[in-house]
């Protein structure tokens, strides 16, 4: 299997052989979940969508207590971005962007401290396309490929560059701006197994990325309903099934790439273990995603909202019908009572005090939402 890192940092390639990837998330994919789940063995993560103008301004803050690099607009001082050397050779951002220019203004602010850009070509949510944003740009793709062209030629040669996109109507048409993709820069291509019209519950297309995988050079990343370990497994099966040649081990393009799995990792981030000996306990699965939130100074609402996705996301699949003791359904419930890491931390039985988390005397104050710990 890949390891995502390639050699890490210099102008080295970003490996995508065999990789599993955590997808770009709005309130999800933030720096606890990130570094759980390459804990757990992904091999990338790509951080929250973030709008080439929300980033333009933010002020670089190093930030020692918690070893992170934030980006926090100086006015409201809030934090847009966080991120972390543990996960500096690994991290995607992913931008929401219509332009070139506040494209490439927005990335070079980030570009060192992350091993790629991504760039959003699948949201379908009134907001990204009225901005001309996410899905968007695939009915426009002069302006797509501008944005990587631009992107590809101002970014430091150690900074990757993909881009994330639907399928369009036909296969024909995928193909086609998977090539502009290619050729106007991207490293690789994700395509998200649905159509701009077609919601989550609605099954991907898994068949289709078979139609898809050999239309460009670059690699391919599949993404679309990975729930399990068992159809991760079935998948590549599938893919062997359908005609992937072999060869995906010696390093050389077989059919996709690698996978990107968005809610089954957020339900459950221990799916990227590929060692069932290792696979934790949904108890200590949620436990240690708290003591990373507290590690990495996630506000308790950003907590809240992921622990609530865990809980409820896959009751019956990936979440018992008891937590702590307490039916899941009705923790979640009160869950939505506590105001702070502190009453996180007590109700799931996990130490708070100054020593078990030294960070918290130095906790930095420039975030809406921050609450003290205890
Ligand atoms: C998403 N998705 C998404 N996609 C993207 O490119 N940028 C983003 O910021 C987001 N935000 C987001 C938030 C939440 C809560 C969900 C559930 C999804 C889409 C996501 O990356 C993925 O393409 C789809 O969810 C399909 O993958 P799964 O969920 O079937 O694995």
């Amino acid at each position: 299997s890949g390891d995502g890192s390639g050699a890490a940092g210099g102008g080295s390639r970003v490996c995508f052989s065999g990789v599993e990837i955590l997808a770009p998330m709005v309130r999800a994919s933030t720096l606890a979940l990130r570094l759980e789940c390459l804990r757990y063995g992904a091999d990338l993560v790509f951080g929250e969508e973030i709008i080439d103008k929300k980033l333009i301004g933010a002020a670089r803050v190093e930030n020692s207590a918690f070893g992170t690099v934030d980006f926090v607009s100086p006015r409201e001082k809030v934090l847009i971005f966080a991120t972390s050397k543990e996960e500096r050779s690994r991290v995607f951002f992913q931008m929401g962007t219509a332009d070139a220019a506040l494209a490439t203004q927005a990335a070079m602010l980030v570009a060192r401290d992350v091993r790629g850009i991504d760039v959003n070509m699948g949201c379908p949510k009134s907001f990204s396309v009225k901005g001309g944003m996410g899905a968007a740009l695939l009915s426009t793709p002069e302006v797509a490929s501008d944005i990587l062209r631009a992107l590809r030629r101002n970014l430091p040669e150690s900074c990757a560059l993909t881009c994330k996109i639907r399928m369009l109507e036909t296969t024909a048409k995928t193909r086609d701006f998977m090539q502009l993709c290619e050729k106007s820069g991207a490293e690789a291509v994700t395509v998200h197994c649905r159509t701009r019209d077609e919601r989550p519950a609605e099954p991907a297309h898994w068949d289709e990325i078979m139609r898809l995988w050999d239309a460009v050079k670059v690699p391919v990343i599949c993404n679309g309903d990975f729930f399990t370990r068992r159809q991760i497994d079935e998948f590549w099966k599938f893919c062997h099934g359908a005609g992937a040649a072999d060869g995906a081990a010696a390093g050389e393009k077989a059919g996709p790439s690698g996978i990107m799995i968005a809610r089954g990792a957020l339900w459950n981030p221990s799916i990227f273990c590929r060692d069932a000996s290792v696979v934790p306990s949904f108890e200590d699965m949620v436990r240690n995603y708290v003591r990373a939130a507290v590690r990495a100074n996630s506000t308790y609402q950003n907590c809240k909202w992921v622990l609530s996705q865990m809980l409820a996301g896959g009751v019956g699949v990936t979440a018992p019908n008891e937590f702590v003791g307490v039916p899941t359904k009705a923790f979640n419930r009160q869950l939505s009572t506590m105001k702070s890491m502190g009453a996180i931390c007590e109700k799931l039985g996990i130490p708070h005090d100054a020593a078990s988390f030294p960070q918290q005397a130095h906790m930095t104050t420039y975030y809406r939402g921050w609450e003290p710990l205890d």
